[in-house]
């Protein structure tokens, strides 16, 4: 029988998905991407190449996989073009596979604009990755945006864009100083990549659950993770769309009923990309190490990603907040090396103890962590095939965290391909 399965990020992104939904993506029919845009990146290492997407599923890298772009997720049309360029050079059927969505909103060269201006002139930046998805997301909401449906009727394209572009540059020249947009320009420009992109545009609700009816396995992936959830996250310093994995149901356009099992993402330690509070950072000689160890830089920016101990009040919360059946934990060969490995099991602030994150501002960036101190396993786990081939103090780290976050681990990562996987078998302890 088909399964309907939601992957989700269960801290602040960059926890390992690409490779993940690689190796499950064995096993279905449709992968399927519903919020974000190409603020993402997910690395794949398959045998002696190395992928890295954006926008487009990492399922496309499995030929047959049919994989959807939803509405829920914000284009930027050159990028994708980009993208399905690159990957047709290197062999892979984008044609036959990919479908995106005639409801998707579109990002024009007035939101980065929008947003590099944001983050280089005003105080207390976000840390984005200038791609301009906060302002897409923020005209979809305001109900302004440009749907990708909306490129192939001329007329209305024309008439929507004039209006934003009107509006956008007043902005510019009175706030920012820069001189704006030309919609002729932006209007020929887009005509193009609507073009180029016109196979591949559909009504992916209609195609989802039609696939659903026919009891067509699909997973749905979440691209940055649960604390960067425009809702639940670090606000304000979280992305602009529904990262948890509710934001399936909404992006894609499936109900919850239709949904059989989400699984997190976990890293087996902590990293965050961009400004905002992290309790449970290193200082900077861990931090460079585990950095250098990790290759913890961003797979869309570049940018040195900050590390930290593993912090179990922030995935345990992660699992209430998407009801996450199992999680897969990753990278747990870049502790090999530590004396002592840290894990924080609840915070302090003000004199009490906390198990939740409040909303106050300033909490997680006051609170104390309180930390338990596990033995290090100094050996190299990244050629191990199985829980029972693991040193016994990697073992007990990972049975913690386990009780911690009371969840199952399915399975362990322990390196950039995919063979460096096993099983957490729960049968044997
Ligand atoms: P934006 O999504 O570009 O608006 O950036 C908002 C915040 O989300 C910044 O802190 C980014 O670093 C972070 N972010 C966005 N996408 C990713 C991702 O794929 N991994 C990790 N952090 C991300």
């Amino acid at each position: 029988m088909g399964e309907r399965i939601v992957l989700v990020g269960a801290q602040w992104g960059d926890e390992g998905k690409g490779k993940v939904i690689d190796i499950l993506t064995e096993n279905v029919q449709y992968v399927v991407r519903y919020q974000g845009g190409n603020n993402a990146g997910h690395t794949v290492v398959i045998g002696d190449k190395k992928y890295v997407l954006h926008l487009i599923p990492s399922g496309i890298l499995h030929d047959g996989r049919i994989c959807v772009i939803g509405h829920g997720v914000v284009i930027d049309p050159k990028a994708l073009i980009e993208e399905i360029e690159l990957l047709k050079s290197q062999g892979i059927n984008v044609d036959d596979n990919l479908k995106v969505s005639d409801k998707a909103h579109i990002i024009f060269p007035y939101h980065q604009k929008l947003d590099e201006l944001r983050e280089t002139k005003k105080k207390g930046k976000i840390g984005t990755t200038k791609k301009g998805i906060g302002p897409c997301y923020a005209d979809k909401v305001s109900r302004v945006g440009i749907r990708m449906a909306d490129l192939y009727d001329k007329d209305y394209f024309r008439k929507k864009l004039e209006i934003n572009i009107e509006e956008k540059n007043t902005i510019f020249k009175d706030l920012y100083g820069f001189k704006g947009f030309s919609a002729d320009d932006i209007f020929n420009d887009y005509l193009k990549y609507a073009d180029n992109l016109k196979k591949y545009v559909c009504d992916t609700v209609m195609l989802l659950n039609e696939a659903y009816k026919k009891d067509r396995s699909i997973l749905f992936e979440g691209a940055q993770g649960t604390f960067l959830d425009v809702d639940y996250g670090t606000y304000p310093y979280v992305t602009s769309s529904n990262s948890t994995a509710g934001g399936a149901c909404i992006g894609a356009g499936i109900g919850p009923s239709r949904i059989d099992m989400v699984v997190g993402v976990v890293k087996a330690y902590t990293t965050r990309v961009g400004e905002g509070p992290f309790p449970t950072e290193f200082g900077d000689d861990l931090m460079e190490k585990i950095r250098q160890k990790g290759g913890e830089f961003g797979a869309t920016t570049g940018r040195a990603r900050r590390c930290g101990w593993f912090d179990s009040v922030l995935v345990k919360n992660s699992v209430d907040v998407n009801g996450i059946d199992k999680v897969i934990i990753t990278k747990l060969d870049v502790l090999d090396e530590l004396d002592t490995i840290n894990i924080c099991t609840s915070y302090t602030y003000k004199n009490k103890q906390y198990q939740n994150i409040p909303g106050d501002p300033g909490f997680l960036e006051k609170c104390k962590p309180v930390y338990e101190e596990h033995p290090g396993w100094k050996s190299d786990t990244s050629q191990v095939t199985s829980y029972e081939e693991l040193p016994i103090n990697a073992r007990k780290y990972l049975d913690r965290i386990k009780k911690l976050i009371g969840t199952e681990i399915m399975l362990v990562s322990v390196g950039k391909s995919r063979k460096q996987t096993f099983m957490y078998n729960n049968a044997k302890h």
